[in-house]
């Protein structure tokens, strides 16, 4: 029997939330209508964060309400406290995320909080999501490593997913935001973090600085993860996270899915085109070795 994979695309706000250059909102709105039309599930859309720490993402409540949204497609938006959450609530965000670290130095420097008073903020959010109807994901970040810290143990990030799990998001999205882990590590982690939240329940979100992403993701399939996030054309980075570069590439993961044998209902051709154009606007080469491929072919 075919096994589906699931590609949560964040290339709109994990992506570009670490461009140099400004991205109008009729681009991002684009940007997010077609990874949709390409089969895309799941297109994080923006985030409601504070415009003087990621300028970048200061639209996104105009991006949200001008994007035509697909039935069975999921929206989800950046929410790291109530003023967050209530702006998404104001666009009828389908879908938050709450995003919590394992270190406490990047948790300081990304959310101007330790990591205890992160889920106690992140408590009311879940609460109001959950009496709304909303979907709530969470995040960690610095699962393998941190700017900050260095190596970052398991048993780091076992409570914080837990607690989130516990709190009631629907998924842990464990972040190497840094892109410094290997396989094994990876495999040691989801080992780990499988003995407190159901495997079902855990994505992988990993960055590709040292290569590695698409070697991490083998390694999780293994252990039984099914859900993956990733950015078109390898978009990306983090703002507090010095020389992390982008997700790993949808375009990468879909493909060597695919052709081992997983089912991710990506259409990879539609998903190539639109690297390329988003890569013309951001005037690059694209991020993405299958596009790069298929481009010289
Ligand atoms: P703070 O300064 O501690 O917040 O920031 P505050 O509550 O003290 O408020 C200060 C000001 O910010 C006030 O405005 C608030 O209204 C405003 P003022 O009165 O000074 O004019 N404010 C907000 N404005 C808009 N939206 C909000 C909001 N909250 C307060 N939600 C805060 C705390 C969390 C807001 C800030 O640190 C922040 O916005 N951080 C965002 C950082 C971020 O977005 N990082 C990137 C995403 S995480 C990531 O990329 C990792 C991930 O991809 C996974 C991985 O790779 O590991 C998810
Ligand atoms: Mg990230």
């Amino acid at each position: 029997m075919t096994q589906h994979v699931t590609i949560v695309e964040v290339g709109p706000r994990d992506g570009l939330q670490n461009e140099k250059q400004s991205v109008d909102v009729s681009t991002k709105v684009e940007l997010i209508e077609r990874l949709a039309h390409a089969g895309m599930k799941s297109v994080e859309g923006g985030a409601f964060v504070s415009p003087k720490w990621v300028p970048q993402m200061a639209a996104s409540d105009e991006v949200m309400s001008k994007v035509k949204r697909e039935k069975g497609v999921s929206y989800p938006v950046l929410t790291p406290n109530m003023k967050g959450f209530e702006g998404a609530r104001a666009v009828n965000a389908d879908t938050v995320a709450v995003f919590g670290a394992a270190s406490e130095s990047f948790s300081q420097k990304n959310i101007n909080c330790s990591i205890e008073e992160s889920i106690e903020r992140f408590k009311p959010v879940i609460e109001a999501a959950k009496s709304d109807g909303i979907r709530v994901r969470g995040y960690v970040s610095c699962v393998l490593g941190c700017p900050y810290e260095g190596n970052v143990s398991p048993a780091a990030v076992v409570p914080v997913a837990k607690a989130l799990f516990d709190m009631g998001c629907y998924e842990i999205s464990l972040g190497d935001t840094i892109g410094v882990g290997t396989p094994e590590e990876t495999r040691a982690l989801i080992r780990a973090v499988a003995g407190a939240v159901p495997v079902r329940a855990l994505a992988g979100h990993f960055h590709d600085t040292y290569g590695q992403a698409l070697a991490n993701i083998w390694a999780a399939v293994d252990e039984g993860v099914r859900v993956f996030d990733s950015s078109v054309s390898g978009l990306g980075g983090c703002p507090y996270a010095k020389g992390a570069s982008g997700n790993v590439a949808s375009e990468d993961v879909a493909y060597s899915l695919e052709r081992s044998g997983f089912a991710t209902g990506v259409d990879l051709d539609a998903l190539i085109k639109t690297s390329i154009w988003i890569s013309e606007i951001l005037g690059r080469k694209p991020g993405s070795k299958v596009t790069l491929a298929r481009q010289s072919a």
